[in-house]
């Protein structure tokens, strides 16, 4: 009986703690109000939120997040944000595939 008490206790800390981080993240977020077309090399880049204007922000955009932790505000259309998002993807995905889903918010491994 016991090993099965730790595990829906560990079940249970692991949701509150995603939800917690889930929620808190988003709310962190702020909108972005103007885009900037400067581009950026792909490999500073770790992250990438979506904005869109229809969920409380005045406009659309795509925001990349640095490895130092910066949100940089770029137009969501632009082709040379769109291959720096599928790059964080492609990291993303080799990351899940190592060490399956955890520590995955945010690549920083390579
Ligand atoms: C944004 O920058 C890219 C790459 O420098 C360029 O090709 C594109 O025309 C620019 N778009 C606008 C709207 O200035």
């Amino acid at each position: 009986m016991a090993p099965w008490g730790d595990a829906k206790l560990v079940f249970c800390f692991l949701l509150i703690t995603c939800c917690c981080t889930e929620v808190l993240g988003q709310m962190a977020m702020d909108c972005c109000l103007t885009v900037k077309n400067k581009t950026i090399e792909q490999q500073l880049i770790i992250d990438y939120h979506q904005q869109s204007s229809g969920q409380g922000c005045a406009i659309d955009a795509m925001i990349l997040v640095t490895r130092k932790g910066k949100n940089l505000c770029t137009p969501a259309d632009e082709l040379w944000v769109h291959r720096v998002v599928s790059h964080v993807n492609q990291l993303k995905k080799q990351c899940k595939k190592r060490f399956q889903k955890l520590r995955c918010k945010g690549v920083k491994l390579e």
